[in-house]
């Protein structure tokens, strides 16, 4: 069911499967009545549930107050009627207004919970979003962007495109595209506001104008459908558990023929001499505790197949080193730093490791660091990056 009506578009639907009634859109009606149709169909939904009722408003974007009043006193009803219920309501960090304003009805009936799904939504998040990510995304990408610069080309990046970086981190991806490729629009979109609010400062303090930096979870995207030429994600379907959600989202926004890009990882490949047999083990062992907290560091080769199941078309592939010979070694020396800081600080102590285990840990990374400032040595980071069409 859809209405329309200025300002006022939304719709409900009641999934049976899940028990879950949702509200998309935008909903502010003149009148209470206006939202009849609604409530008729919450009524009939919370006929047929048991258990725990789900009431999603994660994509309801806008509300006013005629229509919160009428939301509010279908949920209050619904639980006074139904005390057998756990009704849950589920909100979104990202809709700025939203957990706060359904979060007073929790004073109102002890059967209604608020879930803000976004503030804990997969394991490892607290690592990515923490702000001592900063200074590791920084260098990575300055790394990898000698390499990425002349791939993109060859993936369809032309001047001109309107673009969307997924998931930008600090945002100095999409400044280096937008100096080097000219697009018509830039939205680079993340979901950690302490890197947001870098990307924002970067760009002022450089006088960089025109990127679009959005709050947002790449799973739910808030973007509307087939609006963007080339769509980018970069290092990140790896730190999701479900990173064909996220490919989904990027399909959607995509526009019918342009192309949708990632790049990803496969950590147990990083390689490095001399002590290469130390390094090889490290590795291994991140792929493996990458994957204790539900993310898969492995996919980089996994992309194509991801790609073809999401269902692009024309996927193309290729993999670079990352290496010490590319640059200053000091530069790959601090990124293997900041992997030993977030994978034996962080990591390994939140998994309990015992100390043998974690000093054996740490000189797999240590012996990267020997290995990429030593005047013969060599140290490598390979990465793959896969890009597939939308059909028309
Ligand atoms: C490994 S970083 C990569 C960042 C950037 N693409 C780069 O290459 O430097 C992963 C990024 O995904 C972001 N992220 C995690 N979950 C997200 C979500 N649900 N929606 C949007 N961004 C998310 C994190 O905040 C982090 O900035």
């Amino acid at each position: 069911m859809n209405a329309d009506a200025a300002h006022h578009t939304y719709a409900v639907q009641f999934d049976e499967n899940n028990q879950e009634f949702s509200i998309v859109g935008s909903m502010r009606p003149q009148r209470a009545e206006d939202l009849a149709a609604c409530a008729a169909l919450f009524e009939k939904s919370l006929r047929s549930v048991k258990g725990n009722f789900y009431v999603n408003v994660k994509r309801l974007v806008r509300l006013n107050n005629i229509a919160f009043k009428v939301l509010a006193d279908m949920l209050v009803k619904a639980s006074g009627e139904r005390p057998d219920l756990r009704i849950s309501v589920i909100t979104s960090s990202v809709v700025g207004w939203s957990t706060r304003k359904f979060a007073t009805l929790r004073n109102v009936s002890e059967n209604i919970v608020i879930e803000e799904y976004d503030s804990e939504f997969y394991p490892g998040q607290a690592f990515v979003e923490d702000s001592d990510i900063i200074g590791l995304l920084r260098t990575q990408t300055k790394m990898t962007w000698r390499h990425e610069r002349n791939i993109l080309p060859r993936h369809g990046v032309r001047p001109g495109m309107a673009v969307a970086d997924i998931c930008c981190g600090i945002g100095d991806f999409a400044v280096l595209f937008q100096k080097e490729f000219n697009p018509s629009r830039l939205v680079a979109l993340d979901h950690s506001k302490p890197s947001l609010a870098y990307a924002r400062e970067v760009a002022s303090d450089f006088g960089v104008q025109g990127i679009e930096y959005v709050y947002g979870d790449a799973s739910e995207l808030l973007l509307e459908d087939n609006q963007f030429d080339f769509v980018t994600c970069r290092h990140s379907l790896q730190i999701f558990d479900r990173p064909e959600l996220i490919l989904q989202e990027l399909f959607r926004i995509c526009k019918p023929g342009g192309r949708v890009y990632v790049s990803n990882e496969k950590n147990s490949h990083c390689l490095g001499e001399p002590r290469g047999e130390s390094i090889q083990w490290t590795y291994n062992e991140v792929a493996k505790i990458v994957a204790h907290f539900n993310h898969d560091i492995e996919i980089g080769p996994k992309s194509r197949r991801l790609m073809l199941d999401a269902g692009f078309s024309d996927v193309m592939m290729e993999s670079f080193m990352v290496t010490n010979m590319d640059g200053d070694p000091q530069d790959f020396a601090d990124i293997v730093e900041a992997w030993r800081d977030l994978f034996v600080g962080k990591m390994s102590s939140m998994r309990g490791d015992d100390p043998d285990f974690v000093a054996r840990f740490r000189q797999g990374f240590d012996d990267h660091v020997f290995a990429a400032l030593h005047p013969k040595g060599y140290a490598g980071w390979p990465i793959w990056v896969a890009s597939g069409r939308k059909p028309l």
